[in-house]
């Protein structure tokens, strides 16, 4: 017994790479202590979209209350922290800086390892926290408000991307389409509701499957369909009914989007397939996903919707990993706006 408490590692994880401010406790990997969210979604609300400098000054304000409540939560103290993870890419420059300095300060202080995590990475690792059998390899979906990738993880660490957007991130489309029809920040969210009272196939919108064999997204020809579709029904003064449009345009993102995925799994011979991101918090995605995969013998597997969206456990995860395989940093550590994972 004895040893194996000597043997647990518990990280202290910070996450400050976008909008919101979150630090995590995770013990062993896949043992998540605590995860205290605070997020600044209200403050960019008004805006319709996240004002880099803004979240910078929210990140300085709560950074040291979150990081005394994720240990209280816990129920440690910061004695007990044997390791120190943070995102250091790719994000918001200023954002991600917050959270680099004042991890550095406590690994500094308490002479203990300092390990950079990539915030992409973090969203794949969210699936090992609820799915504790789950190892590589599988094909994992990423899509959130920055990105959208189609990755082979072939192993811990170990990466190759299949595809990935040729222009606007998935989430990013949901949210300009939100912002078009004047439904507020962020826009994913909004559309998955309005989206289950709607007809998917009332309005015929472009599916982007790009050349044959590409495993490359598109999303700017649909945001352009959708945008054209709104303004000639204001011309002719035809009636739109919002949750038919919100319906129409998720079903050609996330058709695209299952499509591909299970595609890249047949492709590389794996039989399971996980999401990750923000926009896999989508309710219609899970479900198509699932569908479509089931028929192909292909597990699906997916975060809580919490989980989904940006959060320090996922760092806690990958900075266990990433400690494990030797991965530290150094007081040298910065960051790298535009990280890539290989
Ligand atoms: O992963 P995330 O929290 O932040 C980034 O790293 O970007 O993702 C945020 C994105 C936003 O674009 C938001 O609109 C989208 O995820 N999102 C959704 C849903 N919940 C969040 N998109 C579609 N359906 C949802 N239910
Ligand atoms: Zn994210």
């Amino acid at each position: 017994m004895k040893n194996q408490i000597q043997n647990d590692i518990v990280v202290l994880a910070i996450e400050t790479s976008c909008d919101e401010t979150s630090v995590a406790v995770v013990k062993n990997g896949r043992e998540v202590l605590s995860n205290i969210i605070a997020s600044q979604v209200e403050i960019h609300q008004k805006f319709g979209g996240v004002v880099p400098e803004v979240a910078s000054r929210k990140h300085i304000e709560n950074i040291n209350p979150i990081i005394q409540k994720a240990l209280d939560e816990a129920g440690i103290s910061l004695e007990s922290i044997d390791v120190i993870g943070v995102t250091y890419g790719p994000g918001l420059v200023g954002a991600l800086l917050v959270g680099i300095s004042s991890a550095k300060a406590i690994a500094f202080s308490r002479k203990i390892p300092l390990v950079g995590v990539n915030h992409i990475e973090g969203h794949i690792f969210a699936n090992f926290i609820e799915h504790k059998n789950l190892e590589p390899p599988f094909i994992s979906l990423i899509v959130s408000g920055g990105h959208t990738h189609l990755v082979y993880v072939k192993d811990y660490g170990k990466y190759q991307i299949m595809g990935k957007t040729r222009d606007d991130a998935a989430g990013e489309a949901f949210d300009k389409i939100a912002r078009a029809l004047k439904l507020g920040y962020p826009g994913g969210p909004i559309i998955d509701k309005l989206a289950q009272k709607g007809n998917k196939n009332a309005v015929e919108f472009p599916r982007a499957y790009l050349e044959e064999g590409s495993f490359d997204f598109s999303f700017s020809g649909l945001k352009s369909a959708v945008l054209n579709y709104l303004n000639s029904c204001n011309q002719k003064g035809i009636n739109i009914i919002i949750e038919d449009v919100a319906a129409s345009f998720q079903q050609s993102v996330i058709e695209v989007l299952v499509n591909k995925t299970i595609k890249a799994a047949i492709d590389k011979g794996v039989k399971t397939v996980t999401l990750a991101g923000g926009v896999a918090a989508n309710s219609e995605l899970r479900n198509l996903m699932v569908e479509q995969s089931k028929r192909e013998g292909i597990d699906v597997k997916f975060p809580s919707k919490e989980l989904c969206t940006d959060n320090a456990a996922m760092i806690g995860v990958t900075a266990y990993y990433n400690y494990i395989r030797g991965e530290i940093a150094d007081l040298e550590l910065n960051s790298v706006p535009n990280l890539k994972i290989c």
